[in-house]
């Protein structure tokens, strides 16, 4: 099969191969999803077998506007609206309780609930309101590789397999949508991501806990999919804290490992022999932008034996940034070595 790419001025080339059940991977402003038809059952069976993912992970499903959601959810948690309201479209996505029956199994994994959320970009809302259907759209990588912040990383993966690619270029947040359970009575984080629990407990003037597994790694997560091993390069990754970047270049040296080195300006500068992803700039912002297209550039062709990744404090988006380093280092920090 030949993957199209497709520009802003043939999103219903796109749509019209969506509706006869083909595959489209289409940008949003976290990553790139891979869209089926969230009403076709066997087209959403294909995205499980083209990713390689487990059939017990349940898929988002992405729609144009809060409405499309009504005839799928069974009742809404009361806080729903002011959180729309809020933060859609935007990098957050909301589970609910859905009447029976009104999504297949496939999308759901068989649990009585779904998970939702309208993407912040005009190509892929114009896309769905052509569909005239919502898209599942699981991020557009082979299951266990970094998530794809680019058109070029889908086609990389998926070349061959999906009908096509909605080009957006670069997404903007670079990690996925935070993940918010609406189905309990307590809202409770299960992913982290760009929509931080300091910004929700802000606007919604409660403490909003975190999945019990966010807080205690020997915990079972609530959402299906953050048990298993995710985003994580063949190369190995080690955690730098900012002290102890000497010691560890020195390791290396005296170990005759080859280094790529992911981190800000500021840290960078500093080691001028390494191979390098450096991020745009020294903020949390630029480096989760670049974490997963960081760590692509860093794996390709097996060119580094050991790859150091500068870390951030656990709070604000530098707990989504931490959860998706954390997962690509296998937990290992350089001193713990
Ligand atoms: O930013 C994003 O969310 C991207 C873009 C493409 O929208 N999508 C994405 O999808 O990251 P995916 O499939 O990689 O992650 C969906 C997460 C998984 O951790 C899954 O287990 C969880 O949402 N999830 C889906 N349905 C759920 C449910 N009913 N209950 C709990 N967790 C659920
Ligand atoms: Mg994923």
């Amino acid at each position: 099969m030949e993957t199209k790419i497709f520009k802003s001025d043939q999103i219903n080339q796109a749509a019209a191969l969506l509706r006869q059940g083909e595959l489209i991977a289409f940008p949003t402003e976290t990553v790139y999803g891979l869209g089926a038809d969230a009403l076709l059952p066997q087209s959403v069976e294909q995205v499980f077998t083209v990713k390689g993912r487990p059939s017990d992970n349940p898929l988002i499903v992405h729609v144009v506007d809060f409405p499309m959601t009504k005839e799928f959810v069974e009742n809404y948690h009361p806080l729903t609206e002011k959180i729309v309201k809020n933060f859609w479209p935007g990098p957050l996505t909301l589970i609910f309780s859905i009447k029976p029956g009104s999504l297949s199994p496939v999308v759901t994994g068989g649990l009585s609930t779904a998970a939702f959320r309208m993407p912040d970009n005009e190509m892929t809302l114009a896309l769905i309101e052509k569909t005239g259907a919502p898209l599942v759209g699981p991020s557009a990588n082979t299951s266990g590789k970094p998530s794809p912040t680019t058109a070029l990383h889908v086609y990389h993966d998926l070349k061959g397999k999906i009908a096509g690619i909605l080009d957006d270029g670069a997404t903007q947040i670079g990690v996925e949508s935070t993940v918010l359970d609406l189905s309990g009575e307590v809202p409770t984080i299960l992913r982290p991501g760009a929509v931080t629990k300091e910004k929700l407990e802000e606007v919604l003037g409660i403490e909003i806990p975190l999945d019990k597994h966010l807080v205690k790694e020997s915990e079972t997560p609530k959402s299906p999919g953050m048990k298993y091993k995710h985003y994580s390069p063949d190369t190995p990754v080690l955690m730098i804290r900012p002290a102890d970047w000497n010691n560890a270049l020195d390791w290396a040296k005296s170990n005759e490992k080859k280094v790529g080195l992911l981190a800000t300006p500021k840290v960078a500068k500093r080691y001028e022999s390494a191979d390098r992803f450096v991020f745009d700039e020294d903020t949390i912002e630029a480096a989760t932008r670049g974490l997963f297209s960081g760590l692509r550039a860093l794996d390709e062709g097996h060119k580094v034996d050991v790859i150091f990744a500068e870390v951030f404090p656990e709070d604000h988006l530098g707990l989504a940034y931490m959860n998706r380093l954390k997962k690509a280092a296998a937990q290992n920090y350089f001193a713990e070595k």
